[in-house]
């Protein structure tokens, strides 16, 4: 099986990027394949065109899509699951990967007549500096659910995850406390991703 990994992290020196290999680890142990899309590394460019837009909002399928979208495109349709992996910013994907939602899920691909394969699994996997109780006291885990879940992924996988390794800000003991048995858990994730 196949996973494409949507990672979309500014820096190398984060946990983010050790969720990542060690999910990467899991995933390979367990005799999968993977292709990753580095968003930031990429410079993937994630405003979207007039042209863009107006084929999107007119819901006009017309072949002309720019060729770093048509390469995600390619991505998506060869892989079994979709994985994404990001820092929670503001209670949201940080905006490189918003923007990623913004172009590549076109009309014509991912709504409308859309010819985006229905994956068998989508899985998002997010650190949140705030303890958990903290995003749920509030609404925010769920509002964050709700988006990448009900919005983002619906209809467009069969099966669907949200992971979130909290209270990770690095003046957080719990940051350094939990570090390992949080990366054993995406490891975890990765391995028994087909399960
Ligand atoms: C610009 C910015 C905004 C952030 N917003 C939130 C937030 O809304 N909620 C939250 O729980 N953590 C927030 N964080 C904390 C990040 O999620 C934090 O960087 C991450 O969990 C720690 O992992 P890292 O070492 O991979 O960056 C924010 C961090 C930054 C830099």
């Amino acid at each position: 099986m196949k996973v494409f990994i949507v990672y979309c992290h500014p820096s190398e020196d984060s946990f983010t990027r050790h969720v990542r290999d060690s999910f990467i680890q899991g995933i390979t142990d367990a005799g999968h394949e993977y292709i990753l899309s580095d968003l930031y590394k990429m410079d993937f460019k994630t405003d979207m065109t007039e042209q863009e837009y107006l084929r999107d909002a007119n819901y006009i399928n017309s072949p002309d899509i720019a060729e770093d979208v048509r390469a995600e495109h390619e991505k998506i349709n060869s892989a079994d699951a979709i994985a994404f992996i990001y820092p929670v910013f503001w209670t949201e994907a940080p905006a490189k990967l918003v923007g990623w939602f913004d172009r590549v899920w076109s009309y014509g691909f991912a709504y409308g007549d859309k010819s985006m394969k229905e994956l068998d699994k989508g899985l998002i996997l997010c650190s949140a500096g705030n303890p958990i109780e903290r995003l749920e006291q509030f609404g925010l885990l769920q509002a964050m659910q709700r988006v990448m879940l009900g919005d983002r992924l619906f209809g467009r996988v069969k099966k669907a995850e949200f992971v979130v390794f909290d209270g990770t800000s690095r003046e957080k003991e719990q940051r350094t406390a939990n570090w390992d048995q949080n990366l054993k858990k995406a490891y975890d994730t990765g391995r028994q991703l087909f399960d």
